[in-house]
């Protein structure tokens, strides 16, 4: 099983295979993996002939030092489950140094507004922290084909507008939200909550279907009011926002349009911990 530190090193190694190996396929994660991982990971081993995985939490994403300090950091244990899944991948876990050298910040990116809805309005910088990791591996690992999980859909969207702005030669590949039985989105954050939280968090996806069902009779502000009224009720789960947006440029829908994709859009702060999750209204 190759792990590679040093961005020089896998860099020199990719090289080396580039001759025998044609497509290479990319999974960045910030570790802790849970099957949600595996199952990108799994997708691009079907899809490539090479597959990387980075194992790297991103500093300059967190808008939050606490969040940042209390991120699950499993190295040992993310590097045996990629093994049991298959020992052929390369990961790569780079230290803060390798990555941004002695200057820790963020460039500044125009993702023409999709950066200003939802997470971004909550997470001031968080998408200048994500579109900055994401170029640097890109240009590290310089991937055929990169896979991100769509319970990120803002930041699926936001990697997509990187890349045709930048002009990048990936293809990002958007893969389905993989849950845990009750229904609640995997996540490495679901680690931290208690047994009791973690089982009634199901309340969350449940939400979301029941928005789904009422989008087809009501208007999008008639569904999000029946959310907000209904979490305002809940004990210890505290709604952050629900929204319902078009797909493309994650707008507020103040008017359904038959030419457009909805999703319900929801993050919820629980035990000290945000949980997001969506779900696509279009039948
Ligand atoms: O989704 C994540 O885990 C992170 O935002 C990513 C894409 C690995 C960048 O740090």
């Amino acid at each position: 099983m190759l792990v590679f530190n040093q961005k020089s090193e896998l860099t020199a190694f990719l090289e080396s295979q580039t001759i025998e190996f044609k497509s290479v396929g990319f999974v960045p994660t910030m570790g802790a993996l849970h099957s949600g991982h595996l199952s990108l990971i799994q997708k691009s081993l079907e899809n490539n002939d090479l597959t990387v995985v980075s194992i790297f939490v991103n500093p300059t994403q967190f808008n939050n030092n606490d969040d940042l300090k209390k991120y699950p950091r499993t190295l040992e244990s993310d590097i045996e489950k990629i093994k049991k899944t298959n020992n052929k991948v390369i990961i790569y876990a780079p230290s803060v140094d390798d990555i941004y050298n002695n200057s820790v910040e963020s460039a500044s990116f125009n993702f023409d507004g999709i950066e200003n809805q939802m997470e971004g309005k909550h997470r001031p910088g968080h998408f200048d922290g994500v579109g900055t990791i994401v170029k640097k591996l890109f240009q590290i690992v310089n991937p055929t084909n990169a896979y991100f999980g769509k319970k990120d859909f803002q930041q699926l969207q936001i990697v997509k507008k990187m890349v045709a702005k930048e002009k990048l030669i990936v293809k990002i590949i958007g893969c389905e939200i993989l849950r845990e039985q009750n229904g609640l989105a995997m996540s490495s954050r679901n680690e931290r909550l208690s047994t009791e939280t973690r089982e009634k968090a199901s309340l969350i996806f449940q939400f979301l279907r029941k928005s789904k069902v009422l989008f087809q009779k009501k208007s999008a502000q008639e569904v999000s009011k029946f959310v907000i009224e209904s979490f305002k009720n809940i004990n210890k789960f505290d709604l952050e926002y629900f929204e319902i947006c078009d797909e493309e440029k994650l707008l507020p829908c103040l008017k359904k349009n038959k030419l457009k994709k909805y999703r319900a859009f929801i993050a919820v702060n629980v035990e000290g911990i945000r949980l997001i999750d969506n779900i696509s209204l279009t039948k």
